[in-house]
């Protein structure tokens, strides 16, 4: 047994009271035992943490940890063009080698920007690798091969057959999912419409009810890829993904930027998840996703930072910022305030993952994994009434994460990540 006391924190739980107090927090193994004003129990590790904020880890539910070498070379166009000259051609490039490191750098600059949990992407090959490095970094993901067995314009290395594609994801799931104590789920990664065939997407459908896993995909994210649905199945992208019947509430959809009235009903009727991805969707032109009535249907969102390239960040300060920010500029200061971005980065996220019960929040039985911020450098007066959540959103920067835990092992700590090279 190991054990761990937070002591002396500003503890933003997320809970459903939105709770936040000064006090102590007791973990054991990787659980989140006991919260309160004051523990006094024994334990293998004391943390000081006085002046320092104690939040979830965040949770960023679309990411390409394939992707990071690739930043910085794939600037300036929208979406097609960018995958069919940039992005594919790279991913067709990849190595068993250069997808382990793509990986272990991603998770390296998530853990040490607060991320404790991701859903992630994986490319068509080499996706055993990306598990290796999710299996010793410590992060906990739900992740997946991509499957791409359509589309003329694909790299050859990209292409697969729908046998090939569905056998060797049944593979990986079969060796990955639960690995870790559940720290590693499979997901099932159809990367969007224009790359997959109907046989394809209906047997996806069967394999992620018989194995109880979700599905990640891509949806509506710009309008070229849309008129390619439309003049490719003859419909618009949610109605086809109904239509097979993949919208259920195990489908998480990246960035549903371009949504008709039918498709927002679909999404809310059948339980979908959204992921909002603000950085990407800026720096691809996508446009702006209308999150703000997303939520007010009760749709469940979080946030990601997409793929490396899409903004060069993997840094949820900065997704958070610009999801605010964004919404600001359209829709007046109000609508989207830093309690409900710093939600959608936490619990938000829980809900997307249908993991909830389990990560989000900072609750007694929920598993450990924590941030610990010290804000000190820019709010040190000390009778300065503050509020919190517009300080973690607008003040907190990577340097200012003092401590990670991801399932009660501490991962990040005196600005280094401690778990890269554990063997496995
Ligand atoms: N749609 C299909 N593939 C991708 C991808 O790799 N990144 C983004 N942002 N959108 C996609
Ligand atoms: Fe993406």
């Amino acid at each position: 047994m190991s054990s761990i006391l937070i002591k002396g924190a500003q503890i933003m739980t997320m809970n459903a009271r939105e709770e936040v107090y000064t006090g102590d927090v007791y973990i054991e193994n990787n659980l989140i035992i006991q919260m309160g004003p004051s523990i006094d129990l024994p334990a293998d590790r004391v943390i000081d943490a006085r002046g320092k904020v104690l939040l979830p880890g965040f949770i960023q539910t679309h990411i390409h940890l394939c992707q990071t070498l690739f930043r910085g070379r794939a600037d300036d166009m929208e979406l097609m063009d960018w995958l069919r000259k940039r992005i594919w051609p790279l991913e067709a490039a990849h190595d068993e080698e250069s997808v382990f490191y793509s990986a272990l750098l991603g998770i390296g600059e998530l853990i040490s920007s607060g991320t404790t949990t991701i859903m992630d992407m994986e490319t068509v090959n080499h996706t055993e690798s990306a598990f290796q490095a999710m299996a010793q970094s410590g992060i906990r993901v739900i992740s997946g091969k991509v499957m791409m067995d359509h589309g003329s314009e694909v790299p050859i290395p990209l292409r697969e057959t729908t046998s090939v594609s569905l056998q060797q994801s049944v593979d990986l799931l079969e060796k990955w999912n639960g690995f870790g104590g559940g720290r590693i789920q499979y997901a099932f990664c159809p990367r969007f419409v224009v790359s997959c065939t109907e046989e394809l997407l209906t047997e996806v459908r069967d394999l992620s009810a018989q194995y109880h896993v979700r599905v990640h995909t891509h949806a509506s994210e710009n309008r070229g890829e849309i008129e390619l649905v439309e003049s490719e199945r003859g419909m618009r992208n949610i109605v086809y993904l109904d239509h097979i019947g993949l919208a259920n509430s195990r489908l998480v959809l990246a960035h549903c930027v371009w949504l008709s009235e039918e498709e927002k009903e679909i999404i809310k009727k059948r339980g979908v998840k959204v992921t909002h991805c603000p950085g990407s969707n800026l720096k691809l032109a996508s446009g702006i996703a209308e999150i703000p009535d997303l939520m007010n249907r009760q749709i469940q969102v979080g946030i990601g930072a997409d793929g490396a390239p899409c903004n060069n960040n993997l840094d949820m300060f900065q997704e958070m910022r610009l999801a605010a920010l964004i919404q600001k500029v359209q829709h007046g200061p109000t609508v989207m305030d830093a309690r409900t971005v710093l939600r959608m980065a936490t619990m938000g996220g829980a809900e997307v993952l249908g993991m909830e019960r389990e990560i989000g929040s900072l609750e007694p039985g929920k598993k450990a994994d924590l941030v610990l911020l010290d804000l000190d450098d820019y709010h040190t007066y000390p009778s300065y009434e503050t509020d919190i959540y517009s300080r973690v959103v607008y003040s907190a920067t990577r340097s200012t994460v003092d401590t990670v835990i991801i399932d009660g092992s501490i991962v990040f700590e005196n600005r280094k990540v401690l778990t890269m090279d554990r063997s496995i």
